[in-house]
């Protein structure tokens, strides 16, 4: 990646499934974090689905409540599935579990640009590599799904922050 790029900033990808739970999830706490640290112009953020169940929804209720009960607002999002065009805007796509990153890798374009990996590779002191799909479960499993995204996303930042110099 050349310099002129590094100081047009960052884009950030989340992935996962059905783009209705974890990674609007993601999307809101990133966005969150990065408008705190005064980024917002500097750091592209969205998120989608690998699959096209969910497109145009919103996301999940018990995510929106969820994030909500931590000021993070995930109302506004609708569904999208991924697209070639992905892998050319994004610098980074970051799937949720090793099936979302597995499906990624095989519709990747040749040339692709962005870095894949899995969320959690930027979590400190965790156990966990995947975010736990919680479409399933109960309520409790959101806040999990909360709490790894919340220290993916700090080291994720850092990351950033330290490879665009912002
Ligand atoms: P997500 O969760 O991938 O975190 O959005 C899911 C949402 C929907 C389904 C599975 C997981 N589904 O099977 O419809």
């Amino acid at each position: 990646m050349n310099d002129a790029r590094k100081s047009a900033g960052a884009a950030v990808l989340f992935v996962c499934l059905g783009n209705i739970c974890r990674s609007p999830t993601a999307e809101g706490v990133f966005r969150c974090i990065v408008k705190s640290a005064g980024l917002e112009e500097l750091i592209r953020v969205d998120s989608a689905g690998t699959h096209d169940y969910h497109v145009g929804e919103k996301p999940d209720p018990r995510a929106i409540a969820a994030a909500q009960l931590r000021q993070i607002d995930l109302s506004a999002f609708r569904g999208r599935q991924t697209d070639s065009e992905d892998f050319y805007e994004f610098d980074f796509v970051l799937a949720m579990d090793q099936s979302n990153l597995s499906h990624l890798a095989r519709i990747a374009p040749p040339k692709a640009k962005a870095q894949l990996g899995l969320l959690l590779d930027f979590a400190t002191d965790c156990e966990e590599q995947e975010v736990p799909d919680p479409y399933y479960g109960g309520n409790n499993g959101f806040e999990r799904v909360l709490d790894l995204i919340e220290n993916a996303a700090t080291g994720l930042l850092a990351e950033i922050r330290s490879r665009w110099n912002i």
